[in-house]
């Protein structure tokens, strides 16, 4: 069963240049102009099925942050369609969904609510979360007083206990010291050995040999592989250790050549 469908994703952002005069806004919205937009994703589509741990890998500015984004509901596609079956647990960058003037303890009750928890599912499982992050001295301060990996310890803990049947992070596992970082990689061994499904964005490519057993390389927003780890790590570490060694980067005629399941079709 697909727990992710993306089916041919693109994703514009506009760029403001100065004001613009109205019959240039006319003349784009009778030919379908696209105004000084910029492709973030282009025609991007792959599948998730249940159980299956998945890493995106590309370099900044690929377009990573922003197809989690839309497959989380934060954003919508310009193009194509993304469908999302069962509940999902996000940690995106910036610790997303915390609010700063709120303490550990209000905000691990807001997280939860929203992840799906009834008050009194919360206030059960409050000690566990509390207990895996190991904050406990500080979960009566406002967030704003935390550190990076202390917010980020917070919001894994709380994401991991609410029991999803995906669990999407952006990068963030990064700031987490590294006995955090071994007990986060056990606990998502744990929810795979469950049936739950990974998706996740790394730019440690050790992290993403461990965790995922496929990977999907983004570039300037198109896939240029999707395959095994072990498949598309080799072309993607050789490629960003020398990223203009490749005459023309991946542009063009590189690409179709490095598809193992190219599915973008850009
Ligand atoms: N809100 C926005 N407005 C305009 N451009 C944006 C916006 N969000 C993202 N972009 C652009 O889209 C492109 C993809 O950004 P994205 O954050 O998805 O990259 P990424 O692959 O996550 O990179 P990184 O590895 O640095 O996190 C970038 O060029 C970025 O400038
Ligand atoms: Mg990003």
């Amino acid at each position: 069963m697909n727990i992710i469908a993306v089916q041919g994703v693109s994703k514009v952002f506009r760029q403001k240049k100065g004001r613009r005069l109205l019959r240039d806004h006319v003349r784009d919205i009778v030919s379908r102009n696209q105004p000084d937009g910029f492709h973030a994703l282009r025609n991007v589509s792959f599948t998730v099925s249940q159980g299956e741990s998945v890493a995106l890998v590309g370099a900044n500015g690929a377009g990573k942050s922003t197809m989690l984004a839309l497959i989380c509901g934060l954003a919508t596609p310009d193009e194509g369609t993304v469908e999302v079956h069962g509940p999902l647990a996000a940690l995106l960058e910036l610790s997303s969904g915390f609010h700063p003037d709120l303490t550990g303890r209000e905000n691990v009750m807001l997280n939860a609510a929203f992840l799906g928890l009834h008050k009194r599912q919360a206030l059960e499982k409050f000690a566990s979360i509390v207990e895996f992050s190991e904050i406990e001295s500080f979960i009566d301060q406002p967030l704003r007083t935390y550190s990076a990996g202390m917010a980020m310890r917070l919001g894994f803990s709380v994401a991991v206990h609410c029991d999803p049947a995906l669990i999407i992070i952006d990068e963030v596992l990064g700031v987490g010291d590294s006995a955090f970082q071994q007990k986060c990689m056990e606990r998502i061994h744990e929810l795979r050995r469950d049936g739950k499904s990974l998706l996740c964005v790394s730019h440690s490519i050790p992290l993403v040999r461990e965790l995922c057993s496929r990977a999907i390389w983004l570039h300037e927003g198109s896939v240029v592989m999707d395959g095994a780890v072990d498949e598309v790590m080799g072309p993607y570490e050789e490629f960003m250790l020398n990223p203009h060694g490749l005459r023309g980067g991946l542009r063009g005629a590189a690409l179709p050549k490095l598809g193992a399941r190219a599915s973008s079709t850009d």
